[in-house]
């Protein structure tokens, strides 16, 4: 079983080809190309719609055949395509799923419309053995919810960000010191080389309410302030970034732990699963793996170039749904730039 899988719901243009082995039952990555778009928003301090889908008209022919090229395979070799459908900016949704749809039908083979974020959680899948049911908290630059994943197909939402995205709590934090788009891997970066930890008060809302939820605006309206106030030394940025991102992290792994006990409780699974682009942070993964040992679940995360954006995910995902016998999806199904992974 092999398919292709295209990712443009935001900024990379991405193709993979990945198959099945029919013995492991894990996948193969075949061919993979992620083309980063970065360098044409960066001068706008994030990501520009317009500019966005024209980037993935520009490429993702050019891209598509090189992966074939690098595959050694002809194009009849492969056996769905699949493409992210949602949620995301719709020009390149659009951009993507017509491309993959277009294949599909003059190959006469299936089209997959995947779900974004189905993708960033069972690419965990892809080279372990992790059964369902499982806990898994997705955090990315759209993103940040805590879900139980029972089967591929369904998951129940437990919680979520009622306002920024961890990844956006970066990114926009980041802006206010100054550093480049994306913020996660400079915060990253800067904090590594702090001298002095916990610094600053920087606020944990939600911590006391007893429900799943996050909530990350109030972190950058603090830094905006603490930056307003002056004496900003280079020791203190850096101190700052580190303060920021161990709040953050104490935020997740509180509420984590909160729904460890109900997994726990409700559910008979022994993985927790960490995904989504701020997945690849060492500091975060370090404060995870601690907490799920501690707890005595299974951690998985996968590794970071398959917690960031890529096609291989959208491929595997394709798979999966191959796999359990789905016959793919309308040629005439429209993209949702708003997708629940609750409304698959
Ligand atoms: O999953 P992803 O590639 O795209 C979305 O689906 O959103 O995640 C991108 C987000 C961005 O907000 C980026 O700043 C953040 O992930 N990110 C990080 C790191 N690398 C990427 N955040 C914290 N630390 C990192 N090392
Ligand atoms: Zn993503």
């Amino acid at each position: 079983m092999i398919v292709m899988g295209i990712e443009t719901s935001c900024d990379e243009t991405a193709v993979s080809i990945v198959k099945k082995n029919k013995s492991t039952g894990f996948g193969e990555v075949i061919s993979e190309i992620i083309f980063s778009q970065i360098l044409k928003h960066q001068p706008y301090g994030g990501v520009v719609p317009e500019l966005s889908s024209r980037e993935h008209v520009k490429n993702l022919d050019k891209i598509c055949r090189e992966s074939l090229r690098k595959s050694k395979l002809k194009i009849d070799k492969i056996d769905a395509f699949a493409a992210t459908a949602g949620p995301g900016l719709l020009g390149g949704l659009l951009v993507g799923t017509n491309y993959a749809k277009a294949l599909s039908l003059s190959l006469k083979k299936p089209f997959f419309a995947i779900n974004h974020l189905q993708g960033h959680i069972l690419v965990s899948r892809m080279k372990k053995k992790i059964s369902f049911p499982f806990l898994v908290l997705l955090i990315s630059g759209g993103h940040t919810q805590l879900l139980i994943s029972e089967n591929y197909n369904k998951f129940k939402l437990l919680g979520e960000s009622i306002d920024d995205a961890v990844g956006e709590a970066f990114d926009k934090t980041a802006k206010l010191l100054n550093l480049k788009y994306p913020g996660g891997p400079e915060i990253e970066k800067l904090a590594k080389n702090s001298k002095h930890k916990n610094y600053f008060t920087l606020p944990k809302p939600l911590l006391k309410h007893n429900n799943f939820n996050f909530s990350f605006s109030g972190l950058k309206t603090s830094v905006r302030k603490l930056i307003q106030n002056g004496n900003m030394t280079v020791e203190k940025r850096k101190t700052l970034a580190y303060d920021f991102q161990s709040v953050i992290l104490d935020c997740l792994l509180l509420k984590c732990e909160k729904a460890i006990e109900y997994f726990k409780k409700n559910y008979n699974g022994k993985y927790f699963v960490l995904s989504g682009g701020v997945a690849s942070n060492m500091f975060i993964r370090k404060g995870f793996n601690n907490l799920i040992t501690e707890k005595k679940m299974s951690f998985f995360v996968p590794e970071s170039k398959l917690c960031l954006d890529n096609g291989t995910m959208i491929a595997w995902a394709g798979i999966e749904r191959l796999s359990n016998g789905e016959k793919g999806d309308n040629i005439s199904s429209l993209p949702k730039p708003r997708w629940s992974l609750e409304n698959l």
